[in-house]
């Protein structure tokens, strides 16, 4: 056993040593460790805690994600307002924009002014504020006076230090808000249409939406999952203390990016509005190659005395605008109407065009999502259509040149009778849109992609058995279903193409390792209809093994927050499945893990004396934090839960209660005192 002010001392470097690694990986890009070394870092980091839950500090990495899903969020007012800003839409607008600022400025400041020009990202404002150095809330932007708290999900965002680190010879405010853009990578976006697609589950229209989604979760693993960034554009010092607020916008970037925040790359400071013009102008192409999505530039007027002077408008600040580009549409020629066959069996009409270049990228396919959309668009091929990128990302066709149909018209595309892969006739449910396969067993696609969905990263994530491997697999009649998978050797492996033995035993090895993945991938896994990552956490932590699951009724189902009557109906069909029940048992036979690990077996030996106990905590502790109590109760085998009911073994109570102790005084469940609370955890079980 290691003394403890040792444990202490490593702690406190592996913290410092991980969150300066985040820092170089999310914020500068730069990182100089790579993930396993991270990786490695942080399990002994997560060790050592768990060993030690007392000396868990909310600004500790692995504090990122908070583990107890909210019961609502809670309104909080601003500190400074949140303005939104006017639009212009050209050159002409953005040059009558500055001829209304220099009418409400004197000729003497005509001289001093001078502009910022930045890249507007298309996410959503948040409003941090940082006490001493620490992150002790964040908040949507709301109606600009008042937005809800989302603290707990802002802390799964990487490039949001918990912590100001305090470089050099900076002084950090005791007292400091920050703003800052929330927006989902462009490669995080389409991965997660990707899997909400092979889920069969809506995907969403921009990142914009998904990410307002994210951060709008009351399960922080949720948002966490979302992989969001955030760029900060302004700071607001409500207590300065030593720190010197600087004088202008262009100082406060460098100061946000000196203090350790990520500011957008995309920004200049100009002289005029010709060299805004030149800004706006340059990056109309170059923000194509950034790594997320902007639909404008934000031009603000540099020295901040003139933006005090300048002042607001009901809505938006007169010292500032956004310029929206208009966004680029090419006109291409259909080839042919190409049917995709889904993992659930849904039949998509994609477009297949002559490869034209759009935005940043070459385009020629384009998902026309339905039959209705196809129709109402009549889509023919050979047909000239016009394309953008919705978002600036997805393909989108808009509508065909109907003076460049060729003549004689060609045929309309023919909504389909039967399944082009298996020939199964085509059903529909009636008020859904969706044209599905017939027979979801039988039907070579839909097994193909069941498959890929069972080894995607989502799923059970098994790292090289990919798309071609699957064909193979299936073509030799190795694999049909994916319990199969469990019952292949290396010599199974041996038998197909171009396999070497390493690569053989590479595949069975990532196998075996799926078998223990949580509940929640193996759920998601199973491709029940409607049912994705998100819903698969949520019904793993409500059923912990997939027997309880499989056992649940329509209605208990039904009460779940975030589960709807269509999910219930689909999850209790799924298992009605004569098919699918002998998939869960195959699996079972096959040493496939059912069950979520409760955390008390992670923690090792650590006395469960709180097993089966629910305590509900109300008031500050004298000197226990929040999460460190929380995790107390957590690693001695208790459940922390957010009310009072008859169900409460115990209330946990401190200073400045809140209505939770009288209902606990009404209901009367015990109520014990910090000095308690430690001694009961203590003390063996009875
Ligand atoms: S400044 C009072 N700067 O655009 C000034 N906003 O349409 C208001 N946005 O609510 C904000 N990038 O969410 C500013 N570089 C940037 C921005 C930016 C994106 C968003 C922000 C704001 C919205 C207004």
């Amino acid at each position: 056993m290691i003394a403890l002010p040792e444990v202490e001392q490593r702690i406190l470097t592996l913290r410092q040593t991980l969150n300066r690694h985040s820092y170089l990986y999310y914020v500068l890009d730069k990182p100089e460790i790579d993930d396993t070394e991270y990786d490695r870092l942080y399990r002994e980091l997560e060790t050592l805690e768990q060993e030690n839950p007392e000396l868990i500090t909310p600004d500790s990495p692995t504090q990122r994600v908070g583990d107890e899903p909210l019961k609502a969020f809670q309104s909080v007012e601003h500190p400074v307002r949140l303005y939104s800003l006017d639009n212009v839409f050209n050159m002409g607008e953005l040059a009558t924009w500055q001829d209304r600022l220099q009418r409400n400025l004197s000729p003497e400041q005509h001289g001093q002014l001078d502009y910022v020009a930045e890249l507007k990202l298309d996410g959503l404002a948040v409003s941090l504020i940082y006490e001493n150095g620490l992150l002790v809330r964040g908040a949507t932007r709301g109606n600009g006076v008042m937005g809800e708290d989302i603290t707990q999900n802002l802390r799964t965002i990487q490039s949001i230090p918990m912590r100001i680190p305090v470089t050099g010879d900076m002084h950090v405010p005791p007292r400091l808000e920050v703003r800052a853009e929330v927006i989902m990578p462009t490669q995080s976006f389409l991965k997660l249409n990707e899997q909400r697609q092979l889920a069969g589950e809506p995907e969403f229209a921009n990142p914009r939406n998904a990410g307002a989604g994210a951060v709008r979760q009351l399960d922080s693993r949720i948002t966490a999952s979302r992989q969001l960034d955030a760029y900060f554009y302004a700071a607001h010092f409500l207590e300065p203390g030593e720190a010197k607020p600087p004088q202008t916008h262009w100082k406060t970037l460098d100061y946000l990016q000196k203090l350790g925040f990520k500011v957008n790359p995309g920004r200049q400071l100009c002289r005029s509005l010709e060299e805004v013009q030149r800004f706006i102008e340059d990056w109309e192409t170059r923000r194509h190659d950034l790594p997320f999505a902007t639909d404008g530039a934000v031009v603000k007027v540099n020295p901040l005395a003139m933006q005090d002077e300048l002042g607001f408008t009901a809505k938006s600040p007169r010292w500032a605008a956004a310029f929206k580009y208009t966004p680029e549409v090419q006109e291409t020629v259909v080839r042919e109407v190409e049917l995709s066959i889904g993992r659930t069996g849904i039949i998509t009409p994609i477009a297949l065009m002559d490869p034209v270049f759009i935005s940043g990228s070459t385009v020629q396919r384009a998902s026309l999502h339905n039959f209705d959309e196809l129709e109402k668009k009549d889509v023919r091929p050979g047909d000239t259509v016009r394309v953008q990128k919705a978002a600036e990302i997805i393909p989108e066709v808009l509508g065909v040149v109907l003076e460049k149909r060729p003549s004689p018209a060609p045929d309309p595309v023919k909504r389909p009778e039967a399944c082009p892969v298996c020939l199964s006739p085509v059903e529909q449910v009636a008020g859904e849109v969706a044209i599905r396969c017939s027979n979801p067993t039988g039907c070579g696609a839909q097994r193909k992609n069941r498959l890929e969905h069972w080894v995607s990263k989502q799923g059970m994530d098994i790292d090289g058995v990919g798309p071609s491997l699957i064909e193979q697999l299936v073509d030799r009649g190795l694999v049909d279903s994916p319990a199969d998978f469990y019952r292949l050797s290396v010599e199974d492996f041996l038998t197909l193409e171009r396999m070497a033995q390493k690569s053989a035993e590479n595949a069975y090895q990532a196998i075996q390792a799926s078998k223990n993945r949580p509940l929640a991938n193996l759920i998601n896994a199973l491709g029940i209809r409607h049912i994705g990552k998100e819903t698969a956490i949520l019904l793993a932590d409500a059923y912990g093994t997939m027997e309880a699951l499989a056992q649940a009724g329509l209605e208990e189902l039904s009460d779940l927050d975030g589960i709807g009557p269509r999910i219930a109906e689909s999850i209790v069909t799924f298992f009605a499945d004569l098919e699918n029940q002998n998939l869960i048992t195959a699996l079972r036979e096959r040493g496939v893990s059912l069950a979520t690990t409760p955390q008390s077996k992670q923690v090792g030996d650590v006395p469960q004396t709180l097993a089966g106990k629910s305590i509900v905590m109300t008031g500050t502790l004298p000197t226990l934090s929040r999460t460190q109590a929380e995790t107390l109760i957590r690693t001695h085998g208790g459940k922390v839960s957010g009310s009072v009911s008859k169900k409460t073994d115990y209330v946990l109570l401190g200073e400045e209660p809140g209505s939770k102790y009288s209902k606990a005084q009404q209901l009367g469940v015990k109520i014990i005192s910090e000095d308690e609370f430690l001694a009961l955890i203590q003390s063996p079980p009875v």
